[in-house]
């Protein structure tokens, strides 16, 4: 069964069938599902979600876009809503230049995302990254954070096979979604096909980026078997071999045991 590392079921346009996809775990083909925070709000969703169903964990934390929500106050907020035993993880945090282009919020996302792996140490969680259009910034951030001591994944990679390894020898995983399926996605699948398949995490981000044969509409986590599909054909592994070695990664990473 496949493990889910980075969803968003709190989304409104999971309302109609939130429970049926969640209860049934998509017709049995996922065992875990970590849900991710973005903001204040969508961080409580998530440990709500977590309570609610035996496969779900929640990440709890702001989004680089939602950074405007952030004081102290707000981080001793997440604080106390990752002392719940079914939080895996701090995210997802990091830095988003490709919708931020002023670079006054620039240095404020900087300055939270660097709070956030803070927070990550502090409570001994793993971090899960958004990065777009900010490759050498995160890394200065995470390089004076000593990331290399606080392990995570950088989520739906968009970078460089160079980069992914820069990644991987701070210890970090490289977070794997539907994009790798689309036509024109030379450089991520350039990157599967020369990163070793233990530092792959599969990964939605639903309700967005749908995987081909279903791009453009919603995404959810059944999707991922495209997603294994693909990267099984890059590697020139099996499909079972996919599964089994990111399920494996994930359970590490996450501190988690597989439910089923
Ligand atoms: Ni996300």
């Amino acid at each position: 069964m496949i493990f889910e590392s980075h969803a968003h079921y709190d989304d409104e346009q999971f309302d109609e069938d939130r429970e049926a996809l969640l209860g049934g775990l998509f017709g049995g083909t996922v065992c875990t599902v970590i849900n991710v925070g973005a903001s204040m709000q969508s961080s409580r969703a998530s440990v709500a979600l977590a309570e609610r169903y035996p496969g779900v964990y929640a990440a709890v934390g702001v989004h680089p876009s939602d950074v405007g929500e952030l004081d102290e106050a707000a981080v001793s907020g997440l604080k106390e809503m990752a002392a719940h035993p079914k939080v895996a993880a701090i995210g997802e945090i990091g830095l988003d230049y490709y919708w931020e282009k002023d670079p006054a919020v620039q240095r404020r996302q900087r300055m939270w995302f660097a709070r956030q792996m803070e927070l990550a140490r502090t409570l001994q969680l793993p971090a899960i990254i958004h990065s777009r259009d900010a490759a050498a910034d995160t890394v200065q951030v995470m390089k004076d954070a000593h990331a290399e001591e606080i392990p995570g994944v950088v989520h739906c990679f968009s970078y460089s096979p160079e980069l992914a390894k820069e990644f991987i020898r701070m210890g970090y995983y490289i977070g794997v979604g539907g994009v790798v399926t689309f036509k024109n996605a030379k450089k991520l699948k350039e990157t599967v096909v020369q990163i070793p398949l233990e530092r792959i995490l599969l990964e939605t981000d639903a309700p967005y980026l749908a995987p081909e044969p279903h791009r453009g509409k919603r995404n959810e986590s059944g999707f991922l078997k495209f997603v294994a599909r693909e990267i099984a054909a890059l590697k020139g592994v099996s499909y079972e071999e996919v599964e089994k070695v990111t399920r494996n990664n994930a359970e590490r990473l996450f501190g988690l045991e597989a439910v089923n």
